[in-house]
């Protein structure tokens, strides 16, 4: 137990489907423990969302938490679908733990319904807005091979990290 690897952007396994989990394994030490072991890992990184495909693991779970104004309660998503998105969109400075030193902005829809299953094997169904909203779905671009570079309309847009913080970190956007 304990932290574990990040793919990185060329990995295959983060261009792969993510496959489902089997509700009856959920309650399973083994699984509980690799849910610890990827908000461990998220923490580590200073991250505020994994996807299980990061950790090498091709199966659809995702953990998320932010603490803070604008943030949002730590979550885990097993199975997740989206099943409502919203016409209004927002646009946002992204950035992934499996592509470094990078960001770009990335528009979205601003309002998402999502239903999965919890941590707990309990069926749940989220409406979440802004930066909530925007990591769900980035999270759950991971379990279909996609990664937020494959969003971007504009690659002008395209960022390093120094860059970043020169030219463009004034801007009332968040970075995942
Ligand atoms: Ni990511």
């Amino acid at each position: 137990m304990g932290a574990l690897n990040i793919a990185k952007v060329g990995n295959p396994v983060l261009r792969k489907i993510a496959d489902p989990v089997e509700p009856g394994r959920i309650g399973s030490r083994s699984f509980q423990n690799f849910i610890d072991d990827m908000f461990e890992t998220m923490v580590q990184n200073e991250g505020i969302g994994l996807a299980a495909p990061q950790v090498s693991r091709s199966e659809q779970v995702v953990v998320m938490a932010c603490e803070g104004e604008g943030g949002f309660p730590e979550t885990v998503l097993i199975n997740p679908k989206i099943v409502y998105y919203s016409p209004q969109v927002g646009e946002m400075w992204e950035g992934c733990l499996s592509v470094d030193n990078l960001r770009g902005k990335v528009t979205r829809p601003s309002t998402i319904r999502v239903q999965y299953v919890d941590r707990d094997g309990v069926p749940q169904d989220l409406e979440a807005s802004g930066l909530y909203a925007v990591c769900i779905q980035h999270e759950m671009d991971h379990l279909v091979g996609k990664l937020f570079v494959d969003r971007m309309t504009d690659m002008s847009t395209l960022t390093q990290l120094a860059e970043f913080d020169e030219y463009w970190k004034q801007e009332p956007a968040t970075v995942i």
